[in-house]
């Protein structure tokens, strides 16, 4: 079976997508307070909604071990289960509590390569209404710079207006 698509709405900006899928995301969401329903409606709208995204989801804080991620729900290619903090994209992302934009994966150092044809990447911090990290939001593309500051502005805004 075909994987679902979203429309796509000809002539359509990115920050448009973005503004008709945050209202969507909030439309489908609501009053739906377990995370990791929130979580996977999340990767599958983001993830359908965009060309040249290889892998859309989230790396969990693990409460056994928190200085560790391990994988939650996504969408794309086979992701890797564990991520220690300090490693990689995902772990600067969840050491610092810093949003990360990496234009081209292979001059950061440390980069985790679950998939060789990963180029660019973007990694938000997650926190909860405390402020606690409680995740990271991945996004991983095929493409070199697929991500800029309207990615920045538009997945912060929704991993807030989610989660927090
Ligand atoms: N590329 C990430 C690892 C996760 S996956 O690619 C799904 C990183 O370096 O943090």
């Amino acid at each position: 079976m075909a994987e679902p698509k979203f429309i796509r709405i000809e002539n359509e900006s990115k920050k448009e997508t973005y503004h008709r899928l945050h209202t969507e995301i909030m439309s489908v969401l609501d009053g739906e307070k377990h995370n990791i329903a929130r979580m996977a409606t999340i990767s599958c709208m983001l993830h359908h909604a965009f060309e040249n995204r290889i892998w859309t989801g989230f790396y969990l804080v693990d409460i056994a071990k928190p200085e560790e991620l391990v994988v939650g729900p996504y969408q794309g290619s086979l992701g890797c289960m564990r991520i220690p903090f300090g490693r990689g994209v995902c772990g600067a992302a969840a050491q610092s509590g810093k949003m990360q934009l990496v234009k081209n994966v292979h001059d950061f150092e440390g980069h985790i390569a679950c998939d060789a044809n990963s180029v660019s990447e973007i990694v938000v911090p997650v926190r909860n209404p405390a402020g606690k990290l409680i995740a990271v939001l991945d996004i991983d593309s095929d493409v070199e710079a697929h991500f800029d500051e309207v990615d920045v502005h538009e997945l912060e805004r929704l991993v807030t207006d989610v989660f927090g």
